[in-house]
């Protein structure tokens, strides 16, 4: 089967979040529940089921094309693994607490995209590539790409390119975006991917990443919510997790890491009542237990094995109390 991702940090992803997993029996037969939040072609979840052969999965992904690939590769696995097309935030809201359903005992979160998407999506993610900009995960809904450059201002532009992608150049890619499209619309990667190059100072055109590598990144996680979904979905995701339970996140831009960091670091605290509180009122209850004080990141054998995993940092929690 054509497979365009590896997942990244395997063998780190299997050994911190699967602590919870032995130390609850699951290799004597025990049945556990495996949620992969952002399941894409099922890489990680393809070496949970392999490597724990009594784990059962949820697979989600917000992306319908890609749980076909998933779904395809991991038939061998039967009824061990069941697929949910799907934003993971909405899922974990929605889980039923105390309703008697497994709770998970361990869910990753391997956020982004996929390297399906880059080169199989066929919709504009990619500046290599010259095809219609659209660039939604779930395309059933939500405004493509080429609609939000069309309807933003030109300071907004720059919000979203600094916000987004702290890009150095914001300023002159989004002026450059709201002339160009004065002539006419911006439909294609290959066209915003010009324009960018054209925007930026010469040297800048050179260097070793391509000058539109940030203003993609930043329209991609403008049309899907990235960065606003994911307080919510850290949040949904901790409360579903059973006690004793792991919740690992791979990330892979420091606004990402950032967000992450403070959850754990918040979610681990002895005292999480504000400085100005008069008598501490949240009891004093660590509601998590930090696995990986620091991120963990790519060894040389997989940067060299698997170059896209070089900016990837996983960081886990372990449940420790539930939060009424
Ligand atoms: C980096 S890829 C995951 C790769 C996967 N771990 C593997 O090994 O094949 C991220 C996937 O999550 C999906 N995704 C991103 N954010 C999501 C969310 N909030 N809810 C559901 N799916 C999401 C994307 O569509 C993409 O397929």
């Amino acid at each position: 089967m054509d497979i365009a991702h590896t997942p990244v940090l395997p063998e780190e992803t299997l050994y911190y979040l699967s602590g919870g997993l032995i130390s609850q029996g699951v290799e004597t037969g025990e049945n556990e529940l495996f949620v992969d939040g952002t399941l894409g072609e099922g890489g990680h979840t393809e070496l949970f089921l392999s490597r724990f052969p009594n784990l059962r999965v949820i697979g989600i992904d917000a992306d319908n094309a890609i749980v076909s690939v998933a779904r395809k590769r991991l038939t061998r696995f039967g009824e061990r693994v069941v697929f949910h097309t799907g934003w993971a935030d909405d899922f974990f809201r929605f889980y039923p607490k105390d309703s008697g359903l497994l709770k998970p005992g361990i869910i990753l979160l391997d956020l982004g995209v996929s390297l399906f998407h880059y080169e199989k999506g066929d919709r504009g993610f990619s500046f290599r590539l010259d095809e219609s900009l659209d660039m939604r995960i779930d395309t059933t809904k939500d405004m493509p790409a080429s609609d939000l450059l069309a309807s933003l201002t030109e300071e907004e532009l720059v919000s979203i390119l600094f916000r987004n992608a702290e890009e150095r150049y914001a300023r002159r890619i989004a002026r450059a975006i709201t002339q160009a499209r004065e002539t006419s619309a911006i439909n294609n990667s290959g066209a915003l991917a010009e324009i960018v190059y054209n925007a930026v100072p010469v040297f800048v055109r050179h260097a070793k990443t391509h000058p539109a590598t940030k203003t993609f990144q930043a329209l991609r996680i403008a049309v899907n919510g990235e960065l606003d979904r994911l307080p919510a979905l850290l949040a949904a995701a901790f409360s579903a997790l059973k006690i004793g339970g792991r919740l690992g996140v791979i990330s892979f831009h420091s606004l990402e890491d950032r967000i992450v960091k403070n959850f754990f670091r918040d979610a681990a605290r002895d005292c999480i009542c504000p400085p100005s509180a008069p008598v501490c009122v949240c009891r004093g209850r660590r509601l998590g237990r930090l696995i990986t004080p620091k991120p963990v990141s790519a060894s040389e054998a997989e940067l060299i094995r698997n170059p896209p995993s070089r900016s990837a940092k996983l960081r886990v929690i372990e449940k420790v109390y539930e939060d009424e």
